[in-house]
């Protein structure tokens, strides 16, 4: 049976807070879970997204376990490459890669450059050209999906910054297949994060389908689809469901994406991978009573997890080291700003000075968007093993 396994009393008296703390069986079980249902398909390529976290422990077990690396940038890839992920598996995206990025990718010989514009497809052809190479390209295709999700990490609209749409598509890919040093690799797509509806990747799916079936018509032969990450997570009962439903997710792909003979189904998985195997432990440093409220202030505060802040996200939090009578308190961390809330409302076991909390759900977008504001010091970081 999958679990989340706490820190020890012992363990959590040598750690400095506020820090993170990382289930290194649970990833294990997760990227076995990953395994166990991609090996039923041919042609399924799983990479992981570095952006939720490059932690490089982290890091070393997912190339370990065979992943490829989907990297946003040229620091990204140094990490994964770093951490052991072969230059053969890495992927490249992003609105504005910078010409030293694009330069870096190109020495590695990384596998694909996921472009979103012509101007960018313009500038790799030139770079390529310039180091004796041939870039690999897929174009990212903005399939105007919506998302379940929250409206700060929806991107597959009309309206978003990403990607090519669908119109211009045809002409971009001849373009390519008319350019010197750049080779036509297949279309790329991301509709989103911390999708909890199948539905939302059956949607894809059919576009998919429809923008295939529009290419073939013309003569186009797509080599590779990508179809991103976006999986979601349990944040409500972490501890009942650590291991999100990877049967579900590419069963849902299996079943209506309609791949080619020959074509490889890439995707990107962030979250899904590490989301569940982190948590940020802190420790009270003060009860404070105000006139309706219990404030449980902590050294932990939005500069070390922002979600809460950014997105109005719920981590679920615990009290690792009290049994006494659970009560009601507003969960604060200590930055001059009045969005540093965990939480309001929450009811925990009785809260003293010294108390050692867990936020769940934090392996993902956690340790990575962690900040210096306020000149604090980033929060460090701990293994089970
Ligand atoms: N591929 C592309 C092109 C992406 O933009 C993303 C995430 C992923 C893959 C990985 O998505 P995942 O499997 O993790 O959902 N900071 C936000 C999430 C931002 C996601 C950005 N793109 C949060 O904390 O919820």
């Amino acid at each position: 049976m999958d679990t989340i396994t706490f820190p020890t009393t012992e363990q959590l008296s040598k750690m400095q807070t506020p820090c993170y703390y990382y289930d290194m069986a649970l990833l294990q079980q997760t990227l076995d879970a990953i395994r166990q249902e991609v090996e039923q398909y041919e042609h399924f390529d799983v990479h992981y997204a570095v952006k939720a976290n490059a932690n490089p422990r982290v890091l070393s077990a997912i190339s370990g376990a065979g992943l490829g690396a989907d990297c946003v940038s040229g620091g990204e890839i140094k990490a994964a490459i770093e951490a052991g992920f072969p230059a053969d598996k890495v992927v490249f995206a992003g609105v504005g890669k910078a010409d030293w990025e694009i330069r870096l990718g190109l020495e590695h010989d990384i596998y694909c450059f996921n472009v979103e514009s012509v101007p960018e497809l313009e500038v790799i052809n030139q770079l390529a050209a310039e180091a004796g190479k041939m870039a690999r390209v897929a174009f990212r295709i903005n399939p105007d999906v919506g998302a379940h999700t929250h409206a700060n990490i929806t991107t597959g609209l009309a309206e978003n910054k990403f990607g090519i749409s669908m119109r211009d598509m045809e002409t971009v890919i001849r373009l390519a297949q008319q350019m010197e040093h750049v080779t036509f690799m297949g279309l790329h797509f991301h509709i989103g994060s911390q999708i909890l509806e199948m539905d939302d990747f059956v949607a894809l799916s059919h576009r998919i389908n429809e923008l295939q079936d529009r290419l073939e018509a013309v003569g186009i032969t797509v080599p590779n689809i990508n179809v991103g990450g976006g999986l979601g997570i349990d944040y409500q009962c972490p501890e009942l469901f650590p291991v999100p439903n990877f049967k579900a997710y590419f069963a849902t792909y299996a079943h209506h994406l309609k791949l080619r003979k020959g074509q490889h189904l890439h995707f990107e998985l962030g979250r899904s991978v590490v989301g569940q195997c982190g948590m940020l432990i802190s420790r009270v440093l003060y009860m404070k009573q105000g006139t309706n409220k219990q404030f449980a202030i902590l050294d932990a505060g939005m500069t070390d997890l922002i979600r809460p802040a950014l997105y109005q996200a719920h981590h679920a939090i615990r009290n690792l080291t009290s049994d006494e009578p659970a009560s009601t308190y507003d969960v604060v961390g200590p930055i001059c700003e009045s969005s540093d809330v965990f939480e309001k409302d929450v009811v925990l076991p009785g809260v003293r000075r010294g108390d050692y909390f867990a936020l769940l759900s934090a392996g993902a977008y956690g340790e990575i968007m962690a900040s210096r504001y306020n000149c604090r010091a980033l929060p460090g970081s701990y293994y089970s093993e």
